[in-house]
């Protein structure tokens, strides 16, 4: 059976597959330019995203709303005419609105925001093309936010992206919930399908529900949308491709992961992560890690300089740097399942059942 194209507005990919955000350095231009262009959607990751200019250092924030242009630029040229691209947004970022303002400015397709709740971003977005999408976890979650959105805004969400506790990266769960079964995730997911059914139905307009979390394969993405899913969001498989913009050392990683190589880490963030064992996670689970520079990643709320275990802006760029294995590599739970490098147009072949010259 041939997969289903993924509608958000007036916006079609021709394949159901969002490729997760996955900062720092992971999903640049290239990556999401690539995704998009097979037909799936191309997701940059907003942290840090300006990492690789010479400014950085001195000026994170400047470097950064430079890189959110050229990256955007650079992937929609990759992408080709009808190609989809957006940004991932963490909520806990310094200065959020404006980063979210600057993905406005340059003509960003999709806004996905998670990491908490996006109360305000429809105001943000006001008056512009970019659609946007919450990451939740809990039907909780996102009643609140489609309630509080709706009162203020009398608006809705393009998308909903729901994040199960297989995902990599940081998770909407406590660390007990994150070894969860899947089944009482999909009993969770039921409920969320319900509270957007709601939404739907009051702004008459269809708010397409996507599964994020240890999909892997086409058997698993069939699964999601037999449950209700109009699509899936995938991260950890698009890493170990050619086109990913990590270096190939943290692909390296991906590919000697074993089982129980994969933790959950206490992130600064103040929520549980999803990460590769390394001489990194050794290290957090036994001292503090000192701060050696601050590059103000996070707002104040969520990250208390003088307690936080380790500074993860500087995990995050270690391990995308020269040494992975003194970093934070976030992973989802399904990586032991990856042992050869591919290309993105051979793993949409793979799960479409096409030719993969069909992508290229
Ligand atoms: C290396 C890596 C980095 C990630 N970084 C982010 C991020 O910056 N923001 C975010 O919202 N999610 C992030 N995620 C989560 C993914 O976008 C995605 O939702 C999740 O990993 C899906 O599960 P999967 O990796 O099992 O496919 C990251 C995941 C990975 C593996």
């Amino acid at each position: 059976m041939s997969l289903p194209t993924l509608t958000i507005g007036n916006l079609t990919a021709r394949f159901p597959i969002i490729q997760g955000g996955m900062g720092i350095g992971v999903s640049l231009s290239r990556l999401a330019g690539a995704v998009a262009r097979a037909g799936g959607v191309g997701i940059i990751s907003c942290a840090q995203i300006g990492f690789q200019d010479p400014l950085f250092e001195k000026s994170p924030l400047k470097a950064n709303m430079r890189a959110i242009e050229t990256e955007y630029q650079k992937a929609k040229t990759i992408a080709g005419d009808n190609g989809i691209v957006g940004f991932n947004i963490m909520c806990a970022t310094y200065q959020y609105e404006r980063y979210v303002k600057r993905c406005v400015e340059v003509g960003a397709d999709l806004i996905i925001s998670g990491a908490g709740l996006p109360i305000h971003l429809p105001e943000l977005v006001a008056n512009s093309k970019t659609k946007i999408a919450p990451i939740v976890s809990s039907a909780k979650a996102v009643k609140v936010l489609l309630r509080t959105w709706a009162k203020r805004y009398q608006r809705t969400a393009d998308l909903v992206v729901v994040e199960g506790p297989q995902a990599g990266g940081h998770l909407g769960f406590s660390y007990e919930e994150a070894s969860m079964e899947p089944s009482v995730m999909d009993q969770e997911f039921g409920k969320i399908l319900k509270e957007v059914a709601a939404y739907e139905e009051q702004f008459q307009q269809k708010i397409p529900v996507v599964f994020a979390g240890g999909i892997h394969s086409r058997e698993d993405i069939d699964y999601y949308l037999k449950l209700g899913a109009s699509g899936v969001q995938i991260a950890t498989r698009f890493v170990v491709t050619e086109e990913c913009d990590a270096p190939d050392s943290y692909k390296q990683m991906y590919l000697r992961a074993k089982p129980e190589d994969i933790e959950i880490i206490k992130s600064p963030v103040g929520m549980p992560g999803r990460a590769l064992h390394n001489d990194f996670t050794k290290r957090a689970a036994k001292e503090r890690i000192p701060i050696e520079r601050c590059r103000n990643c996070l707002s104040l709320k969520h990250c208390d300089r003088k307690t936080i275990p380790y500074c993860i802006s500087q995990m995050l760029l270690n391990s995308v740097t020269e040494h992975p294995n003194e970093g934070l590599v976030f992973a989802g739970a399904q990586v032991h399942r990856i042992h050869e490098k591919t290309t993105v147009p051979a793993l949409f072949a793979e799960w479409t059942g096409l030719s993969e010259t069909t992508f290229l």
